[in-house]
This record gives structure tokens, sequence and C-alpha cells, in this order.
């Protein structure tokens, strides 16, 4: 893939991205032989040969994308005083460093992106980028109506109101529920603490879901490159095309992106079997929401199709 020369020089590890900037205009780098003083010159450094100084950039890794199926009993920082196992020691053959995209906890299993390209770390990581973050959780005991309905709604934290989530009860046994949550937040430990706040207490989490990305074909432990198109849509905020600015956000847009959010102040609606209930949203984003009981659903790992729905 073809980057702008700095950042291909400072991933390497030669330099920052200003620092590579004056290396660049000094007349210091070439590509392919031919000396570049031109900042914004594009180069793919699993193709091309770039130099410094006319000696070869050993490490000019190009971009790595990973999704990784986290397993539970890992931590997602790159050093760990008490020196539990990290994300990264999953990691064989991968060239250069990478270091996760957000958090998860040590406890939570699931969908973790890696990579060594901080733009675009950091572009996920803003928060105007929010997409959609599905979560199966496992929870002691029974799950009430109302607790159902407090955690879509969104619940008082000590940070601050969370902002309304779609829930679903996916399963329940005599000691355990199962239930799907999906959120548009990254907050610390935002699913826990949500749980919590209504009185449950999490046995299981384990991210499903990011944006359009999910783990499909991957055990825990394993992990696969992302390709350059899903790097592209992420980017993008999980939108499968490029959104013209002139175009209105439809509905058919916000799910390509993965989401059925809307960017507007508004009411979400509950709807428990025939009852719909509507409630006033604090966010800026009001999301559909779905709760249903269906006593025939077996499987956590897969709630049943069309139980989230759109409001129309
Ligand atoms: N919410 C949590 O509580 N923990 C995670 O790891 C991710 C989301």
């Amino acid at each position: 893939m073809e980057e702008r020369l700095q950042k291909i020089l400072s991933r390497a590890g030669i330099t920052s991205r200003r620092g590579a900037e004056e290396l660049i205009t000094a007349g210091r780098v070439a590509v392919n032989g031919r000396v570049v003083t031109e900042l914004g010159t594009k180069a793919d450094p699993g193709r091309d040969s770039i130099t410094l100084d006319g000696k070869k950039i050993a490490h000019a890794v190009s971009g790595v994308y990973l999704l990784l199926y986290k397993p539970a009993g890992y931590m997602t920082t790159l050093k760990d005083p008490e020196g539990r196992p990290l994300v990264t020691d999953l990691l064989k053959d991968v060239r250069g460093r990478v270091y996760p995209v957000g958090r998860l906890d040590y406890n939570t299993e699931g969908l973790l992106l890696l990579t060594n390209d901080g733009d675009w770390a950091n572009a996920l990581a803003h928060p105007r980028h929010e997409v959609d973050k599905g979560y199966h959780v496992r929870i002691r005991g029974r799950v009430t109506e109302e607790q159902l309905r407090k955690l879509a709604a969104g619940v008082q934290l000590d940070d601050g109101m969370t902002a309304p989530a779609a829930v679903s009860l996916v399963r329940e046994s005599e000691s355990n529920t199962w239930l799907s949550i999906t959120i548009h937040e990254g907050r610390y430990r935002q699913v826990r603490r949500m749980c919590e706040a209504v009185g449950l207490s999490v046995v299981r989490l384990k991210r499903v879901s990011y944006a359009f990305l999910t783990l499909e074909g991957l055990r825990s432990g394993e992990y696969r490159t992302l390709s350059r198109d899903e790097v592209e849509r992420l980017s993008r905020g999980g939108s499968a095309e490029k959104p013209s600015k002139s175009v209105p956000d439809t509905r058919d847009e916000r799910r390509a992106r993965g989401t059925t959010a809307r960017p507007v102040a508004g009411k979400a609606t509950v709807k428990y079997g025939d009852k719909r209930i509507t409630e006033k949203v604090r966010d800026r984003k009001a999301q559909d929401m779905v709760i249903g009981r269906k006593k025939s659903d077996t499987s956590p790992e897969r709630p049943a199709k069309g139980r989230r729905k759109p409001r129309a």
C-alpha cells in the first residue's frame, strides 16, 4: 500500500514524523535510487526501495492491521508490571511493533484490532468515530425487563450518562442470563459498569463485533490481517461507500456503516413483545432498541435474526 514517506520513515523507528520531513527536505531520502525532496511523496514499502543517506531502511514495514480474537486472561497493554500475558504474545510472524486499538479488560474476550499505524488507531479511537461495538454478556441470575429497559435507555455512571444502547435478551437458564448489548461509546469498562449500575453481575463478557467486523472464522487466540478494503472502510467509520457531503444521512447509509444510530437528538424506542415505549434520550444519538425474550433461543453466540429492528 502506498503511504507518505514521512509516515514510512517514522513508523520504521528512524525519527518522528516531523524529523522525517526534515530528512526529506534535506535531500537525504531516496526512493528507487531517486532523491525525493517533496513532502507528501508516496511510496510502497513493500515494493519500493527506500534509502536514507544511501542506506536501505531495513524495517520499512508497511501498515499492519490485524483482527485478533482475544482470549480472557490477556492484557491489552504492551507491558504488565505483574507479568501477566499480553495480547502481543499471541502474534507470530508479525513485522514491526503493533499495539491494540482501544482496550479490552484482562477478563474480557473477543474482537480486538491491532495496528502499527498510529494515525489510523487515533482516528478510530477519536470520540467522533463512533462505531457500534457488539457484546455478548453472561449475567449471574435473572434479568428483569426494567433492568433491560434501563440499560437500553442509558444509565448514570460516575463519568456521566451512557448513550442509548441496543439491548436484547438472548437466552436464560435457571442460573444465568445471556444478553446482547451494542454500544457506540468506548468508555472504560463500560459494559461491566452499565450492568453493575442496574444491579447485574457479569460472569463473562465477549466483544463479538466492531462496526461491520465479526469474529467469524477465528478461534480464541487466532488473528487475521484486515483487507485493505476493511481498513479503508473502518477509516470511514464503517461505511461501505464514501459518504457524499451533499446527501443527508439516511437510514440505509447508517445501516451500511454498521449502525442504525441517528446523529440527532431524539427519542429511543424500547419494545417488549407488543408493548412499545418511547423514551426521551439525553444523547445526541437516538438509537433504536428492541428488547425481546424468546425462550427458544439457545445460543448466546447467535442472537436471533431480526431481534434488533431499526425504527421505521
Ligand atoms: N466494556 C467492558 O466493561 N469491558 C471491556 O473490555 C469492553 C467493554
